[in-house]
Formats: C-alpha cells, structure tokens, sequence
C-alpha cells in the first residue's frame, strides 16, 4: 500500500511539473503586458488574476499558505483561500505572482512570476514581514556559513570550504541602507558584493550554480514569503539556507503568532520551510540573468520557465511558444 501512495503522489507530481508551468507562465504573460509603465499595483494584480486562474483550473484541493496577504487585505491568492478543482490532492501553494513588481514597472531585468506546491502542511506558513536569509550552494559541510555570524567570518569560512581566497568569492546582496554594514564587512574580508536591486528568489536561486552565475553567497534581510519560495527551489536544487523572520513589533508578534508561529526567534533550515517534497516554478516576466523575459509577436508569445522537482532533482527549462495568444 505505502508504494502505492508513494508512486502515486510522485506521478501526480510529475504531472504537476508541467501544470504548475502554465501557471506561472499565464502569470508573467499577464504582467509582461504592462512592464515598463510604471504600474506596479496594476501589473501585480494582472499575474494574480492570471494566476488565480489557472490554479482554479488544476486537479488539486490546494490552500494559499505564502499568497499577497491576509483576507482581510487581498482579496485573491490570500493566505488561506482554497483553490483548484478540489478534486484531488491536497496541497499547499506559495505564490509570488510578480516579484520584482518595481522591476517589471521600470523595465528593469529580473522580474518573474513564481510559485511552489507541497504536499498539505509541509511550507512553513511565513506572515509578510522581513527575514534574515543566508545561502549557498550544494556541496559544502553543513552549517559551514552561520546565519548568526558576521558576514566576513562567514565568506572565510566558505572561501576555506571551496579552497579558494576569499577574494574568488561573490556575495549577492539587495541594495538596502540597512545592508551597509554587511556590505562592508564582506568586502573587508575580500570578497566581491554584487547589488542587487530586488528579486531575492533568484538571488538565492543563483547561490545553486556558482559556475554559471558567479554568486557563492546570497547575504541579508528580504521579504519572509520570498524566502519560503526560495527555500522551496534549493530543496529541489540542493544547498543551504538558514533564515530567521525579524519580529520586531508587537503587531508582527501579533501576526506571528496567527500563522502558528510559536517560536518567533527560531533559526530555520531549508527542512523547516519545507517540511517535504515539493515543486518550484518561475517564468521570466522581464529578461533577466536567470530567465529571458516574455515576447510578443503578432501570433506568437514566447515565455521562459524553470521547472524544479525535489524528489529528482530534475530542473527542467521550458522555453514555450504560444500560439492562441487570444487565450492569454
Ligand atoms: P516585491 O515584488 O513584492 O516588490 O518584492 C521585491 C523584493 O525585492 C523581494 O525580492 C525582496 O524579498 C523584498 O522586495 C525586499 O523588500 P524591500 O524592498 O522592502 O527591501
């Protein structure tokens, strides 16, 4: 019987790779339209609508854990609304219709449209505040970089693990004030910062394929969803992450705590983010180092998407034309 479940769960999942897709693609399309206009409630709300609905359309009974907010501030993909068929498995979904919205309104590569499913109860249910995030790539000791050590301790510790100076390691870093001293202190140790302006997913995603990307090390305070969404894609990839939300407020403790956080302080694993296997998709809505962005032709659109299973490890890159753009 329990090969049975297992077998099933993972051809539905195999299934849902190339759903999941077409979520995020109907997504990126929907923004795309409106990327360089400096509308970033408008485009935001025209891949949540796109997204809404096609997860409507998928044979899941899914529930929004990571979504655009509480019900009482979103009116769709809020945290807790029920989505799908219902028919079918029950699973959790972390959407980020559009992230990267400034980008997408400036034009400015990076902006994506993404998304993650796991089994039911297993992505940790994070509230719409800051997170503290370090990660790196696969094949090195665990815990070789600590969340809670500063940041040039950490780039000589994961030069010593790679066997290379410091100065052959990159940091990727959002461009914030509050990142200055970080900022410094990596440089201090030698290592090489590249700023980012937003768009921590791919941030952390890049930490993945250092050979290709050139970023060792993504350092440094984002959104906690974006961090959910992130952690979801490395457990598929490989690599650590350690995260840890920043309640600083009593209304962050407040809200908190009504997502079932009872430890507000703990210090989070890729495992504790997502207590299970999962799938992990995002298209490019601008062009960007990770995805090309949308294309428009008379009769065709073009997207690009990277699809991700943890159960294989499978990272499958979709380069899609489509033909009935009036279906978009
Ligand atoms: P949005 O798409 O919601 O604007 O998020 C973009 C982003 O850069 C995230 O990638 C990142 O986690 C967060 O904003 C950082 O927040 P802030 O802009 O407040 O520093």
């Amino acid at each position: 019987m329990a090969s049975i479940a297992v077998r099933q769960t993972s051809m539905i999942e195999r299934i849902f790779s190339i759903e999941i897709a077409r979520v995020t693609e109907r997504a990126a399309v929907a923004a795309a339209r409106l990327r360089g206009r400096g509308a970033e409630k408008k485009s935001d709300q025209a891949a949540v609508d796109a997204m809404r609905r096609e997860l409507g359309n998928l044979p899941i009974d899914g529930t929004v854990v990571i979504g655009e907010g509480e019900m009482d501030e979103a009116p769709m993909l809020f945290i807790g609304e029920r989505l799908g068929t219902k028919f079918g498995p029950k699973v959790d979904i972390a959407v980020d219709p559009l992230e990267g919205t400034t980008l997408c309104a400036k034009n400015m590569p990076g902006a994506i449209a993404t998304l993650a499913m796991a089994d039911e109860g297993a992505l940790l249910h994070a509230p719409d505040i800051y997170m503290d995030k370090i990660a790196i790539g696969p094949g090195y000791p665990k815990d070789v970089v600590d969340l809670d050590a500063p940041g040039d301790e950490n780039i000589r510790s994961l030069a010593k693990a790679k066997g290379v100076k410091p100065e052959a390691i990159t940091a990727m870093i959002l461009d914030r004030p509050r990142h200055a001293e970080l900022i410094a202190a990596v440089r201090k140790a030698g290592a090489a910062v590249s700023l980012i302006t937003d768009g921590d997913i791919a941030g952390v995603i890049h930490t993945a394929r250092p050979d290709r990307t050139g970023i060792d090390i993504y350092l440094g305070i984002g959104g906690a969803p974006e961090g959910v969404l992130a952690a979801a894609a490395l457990r598929c990839i490989g690599g650590q992450m350690q995260t840890r939300l920043i309640v600083d407020t009593d209304e962050k403790r407040e809200r908190t705590a009504r997502m079932g956080i009872k430890e507000p302080r703990k210090k989070y694993r890729i495992e504790d983010m997502v207590r299970g296997d999962c799938l992990f998709a995002a298209t490019g809505v601008t062009d960007g180092p990770m995805l090309s962005g949308v294309k428009f032709d008379k009769s065709v659109i073009e997207t690009e998407t990277v699809v991700m299973r943890s159960v294989t490890g499978t990272v499958r890159w979709i380069r899609a034309e489509h033909r009935r753009v009036d279906k978009f």
